[in-house]
């Protein structure tokens, strides 16, 4: 939120119009999209998204229903050229190539290489700022040498950027979601990453009533997990169930983080159902304004690949607070680096990837 008594958007003569521009990379159901339209709305500005992109078709198809607008498939056969001008570039990049239980690869998989996507369109757009978003084990995969290089070409790219790992649960929605996100700024400016301390929403002003039969689990997983959970502790309250791969079952007035690719049964709402499709988008702080336009199992990846709204809207919010306070001398001065984007070759190997889920 825009604290109260800070000077008003343009009051100073910033230089950030009042309509800003943005893109929408590797959009899924539009969480971004979703936190970029309530951070301008606090702050009296408008977002216009002016391109977005994802390259699986029912997220395009649950994307052109909440906004209108079919989102260009895959982004390594756009060229940065005919991406539209923007001031803000926003992007959760797949997580595959790093993910801890993926193969390891980083840059050496070809998967990785996304990020090289966002990169050549920084270099031949130059917007103002962007805001990254991936899985928190980014920071140390390879040892912390992937981050490392992808700081590196950032800044190499002429941007003054910073990294920070963030917890959705300190933004106000019942899930326990740590993500890191990088920023970055054309401009050195005096950025300051979202605090939290927002009060979680409680798990009962999420859950459902009378949820139909297909959600529940069947008796005998019920009873499992209840044999599980036999001497911890209880709560009163709605608790989600989450069995980890060693078999523990744990409990929290609050979920663990939503995941494409987990079973079915990964979390129990109270140890007995599934989460229905309205319930896992409000854990990621998405409005019931929002239009469920797929089946529940491709309902369910869109969820779980999203984003917490509600600490992007923070971020993003931080980022355009930033933007709208005068430029600031460089904390580092950038060696700039000609990197060869330009010709953006796309090699066989980039094209038609089948992507594994993430963590
Ligand atoms: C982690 S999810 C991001 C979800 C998004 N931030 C949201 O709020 O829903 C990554 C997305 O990248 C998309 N993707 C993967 N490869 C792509 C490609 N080559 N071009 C465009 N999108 C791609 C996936 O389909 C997936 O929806």
């Amino acid at each position: 939120m825009v604290s109260e008594g800070s000077a008003p958007y343009h009051a100073n003569g910033s230089a950030l119009p009042k309509k800003l521009k943005f893109i929408d990379l590797f959009c899924g159901i539009g969480g971004f999209r979703f936190a970029m339209n309530a951070a301008c709305k606090v702050r009296g500005l408008e977002g216009q998204c002016v391109f977005s992109s994802d390259i699986d078709v029912d997220a395009q198809t649950a994307y052109e229903a909440n906004f209108g607008e079919r989102p260009t498939g895959d982004i390594t056969k756009v060229l940065a050229s005919a991406v539209p001008d923007h001031d803000l570039l926003l992007g959760g990049f797949p997580c595959q190539a790093f993910s801890i239980i993926g193969d390891r690869k980083g840059f050496e998989d070809a998967r990785g290489t996304l990020f090289f996507d966002i990169a050549r369109i920084l270099q031949t757009k130059t917007p103002r700022a962007f805001v990254l978003e991936n899985v928190k084990q980014l920071r140390s995969h390879n040892q912390g040498k992937t981050l490392e290089r992808i700081m590196e070409t950032l800044e190499g790219l002429g941007y003054h950027a910073d990294y920070r790992v963030l917890n959705a649960l300190n933004f106000g929605v019942p899930q326990k979601r740590e993500r890191i996100f990088i920023v970055g700024f054309r401009e050195p400016r005096a950025f300051s990453w979202p605090a939290g301390g927002i009060p979680m929403r409680p798990l009962s002003a999420i859950l459902e009533k009378n949820v139909p039969d297909q959600y529940w689990a069947s008796a005998r997983i019920r009873q499992n997990r209840l044999i599980k959970r036999a001497d911890k502790q209880q709560f009163r309250e709605p608790t989600v169930w989450h069995e980890n791969k060693g078999g523990n079952v744990s409990a929290y007035p609050y979920s663990c983080a939503l995941r494409a690719g987990a079973s079915y049964n990964y979390l129990l709402v109270n140890g007995e159902r599934r989460m229905t499709e309205r319930e896992m988008l409000r854990i990621q702080g998405f409005p019931d304004s929002f239009k469920i336009a797929c089946d529940y199992s491709a309902t369910r990846k869109q969820a779980g690949n999203s984003v917490a709204v509600p600490c992007v809207t923070a971020v993003v919010g931080a980022v355009l607070d930033a933007l709208n306070k005068p430029a600031v001398p460089p904390s580092k001065k950038l060696v700039q680096v000609d990197f060869a984007f330009a010709g953006e070759p796309l090699t066989a190997s980039r094209m038609n990837r089948s992507l594994a889920p993430c963590p």
